[in-house]
């Protein structure tokens, strides 16, 4: 199907189609050639399908659980578990579970809890546990709660240990009988260490020095690939010749609702789908060529307040299906992106900081210093995702067009400054 739409073999620059304003490639649809539209692959995928996750994230079946496309996950409890007994657990066993990473990201993730984890940071998303066992919690309770804390609070931000079988019960009480032990203030050997005075991170480094930030490389690659000519003899540069000035507010505008594809259509989809209509060349979302691009178009609206439409029926409906699906619960820890970027926005989840929404698309693509890669936000929505144990979803998804669309509508405001620089 995609290929038929494209001339392939050696057509010169010389078959080009002047339409009207439009100079059209001669594999573009009949309303592309009459000048009527822009140039555009409507149908086929604009990312490799079925999506392979990438090598080096973590592989495991989290298809029992709620994805953004699909809800699978077992329904919360109804009632409290009953105990047969006292808890007699084995308080040992429970402090080396509360600190193992292995098992859902370990407490200490978003709880002090005394000694426990040595010198791992804590987080304080949740409350500080080292003196639970002086709060004359039941044994009944404390269970539940870490068996499933949904049965006394629905919208609690703590995974379902027990609910989604991260623990089994045995496991459970062994961590209850540990929680039972913590009775004095936790001892932090530095401020560093307690995660209510450890301070802010703040970025300081200068996104657009290319001797700070290794990202910028990818601006003068793309000026490459512009006036790199496909197998047809086409190139960006064929049809615009003068992007600074074509483009230098474009991107600010982007994503949009497209009527085309019946769904919200970002940057790096639109340079998948443009590209095979014009030049020929297949650049899937999240190749290099179109990551490298998608940082150019972005760079040569740095400044540029995001502004995108927000006043359609349609593009109102996108967001409003994009906000519902930031609250969604997915994954085997049971998270929405409103848990960790809403309600526990500014805290600590161990040693890392938890960003609010506003301000987190101005600088996709953005330069990952820990991973020496450029990551589109649709890759930082996949890790958001593959990290809770949940399954991530093809780039091109429609459901991560709304979401992109509702976070880039909470910027809206905020100028492009591209390629970011994160940790
Ligand atoms: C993602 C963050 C997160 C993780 C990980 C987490 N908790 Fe929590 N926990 C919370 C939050 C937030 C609360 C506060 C109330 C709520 O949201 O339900 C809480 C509350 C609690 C409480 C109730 C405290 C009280 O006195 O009200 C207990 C007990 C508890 N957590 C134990 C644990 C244990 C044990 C683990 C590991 C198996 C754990 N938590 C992992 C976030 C977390
Ligand atoms: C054969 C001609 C042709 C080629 C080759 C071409 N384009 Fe375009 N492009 C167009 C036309 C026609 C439009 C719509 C009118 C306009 O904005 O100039 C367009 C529009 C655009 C837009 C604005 C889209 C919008 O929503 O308004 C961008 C960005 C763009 N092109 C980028 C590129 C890039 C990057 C390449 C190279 C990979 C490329 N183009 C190659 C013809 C071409
Ligand atoms: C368990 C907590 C957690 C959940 C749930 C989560 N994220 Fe994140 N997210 C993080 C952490 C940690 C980072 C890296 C630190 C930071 O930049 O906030 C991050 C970073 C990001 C960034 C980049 C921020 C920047 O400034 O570069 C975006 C965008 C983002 N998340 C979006 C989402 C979306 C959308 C969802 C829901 C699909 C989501 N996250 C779910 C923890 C979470």
């Amino acid at each position: 199907m995609m290929r038929k739409r494209i001339l392939v073999g050696s057509v010169a620059a010389a078959m080009l189609i002047a339409a009207g304003a439009f100079i059209v490639p001669p594999g573009s649809d009949a309303n592309a050639q009459a000048g009527k539209r822009l140039p555009q692959l409507d149908t086929g995928d604009a990312s490799a399908q079925p999506w392979k996750r990438y090598a080096g994230w973590p592989v495991r079946d989290a298809s029992k659980f709620n994805t953004l496309a699909n809800l699978a996950s077992p329904p919360p409890p109804t009632a409290a578990r009953k105990l047969t007994g006292p808890i007699t657990g084995d308080s040992t066993k429970g402090a080396v579970l509360v600190a193992d990473r292995n098992r859902g990201g370990s407490c200490l993730a978003c709880h002090t809890m005394g000694p426990a984890g040595g010198t791992a940071l804590p987080g304080n998303v949740g409350p500080d546990l080292s003196e639970i066992g002086n709060a004359g919690r039941e044994d009944k309770w404390l269970f539940n709660y870490v068996f499933d804390a949904r049965v006394y609070n629905p919208e609690t931000v703590m995974p379902p240990w027990g609910g989604h079988g991260i623990f089994n019960e045995a496991e459970i009480n062994d961590i209850v009988a540990f929680l039972k032990t913590l009775k004095s203030p936790a001892p932090y050997k530095t401020e560093l260490d307690n995660p209510d005075k450890r301070p802010a991170p703040v970025e300081k480094r200068d996104n657009l020095d290319p001797i700070e930030n290794p990202g910028m490389w990818a601006v003068d690659k793309a000026q490459e690939l512009w006036k790199q000519k496909s197998a047809i003899g086409f190139s960006c540069n064929t049809c615009h010749s003068d992007p600074k000035e074509s483009f230098k507010t474009w991107a600010a505008s982007m994503p949009k609702w497209e009527p085309r594809l019946n769904k919200v259509l970002g940057v790096e989809e639109f340079v998948t789908r443009h590209t095979k209509a014009t030049t020929g060349d297949t650049w899937l979302m999240e190749t290099d060529e179109n990551r490298v691009m998608s940082v150019y178009l972005h760079y040569l609206a740095n400044g540029t307040p995001i502004k995108i439409d927000t006043t359609s029926a349609e593009s109102k409906a996108a967001i409003e299906r994009g906000k519902a699906l930031s609250a969604r619960k997915v994954g085997e820890l049971n998270f929405a992106c409103t848990d960790c970027h809403g309600k526990s926005a500014n805290k600590w989840i161990r040693g890392q900081w938890l960003g609010e929404p506003k301000g987190q698309a101005d600088h996709f693509p953005t330069w990952r210093t820990s991973l020496q890669a450029i990551w589109d936000i649709r890759q930082r929505f996949q890790w958001c995702q593959v990290n809770i144990r949940a399954d991530e979803l093809a780039p091109d998804a429609k459901e991560y067009g709304d979401l992109e669309l509702y976070l880039v509508s909470q910027n809206e405001g905020q100028k492009l400054s591209v390629p970011g620089i994160r940790h």
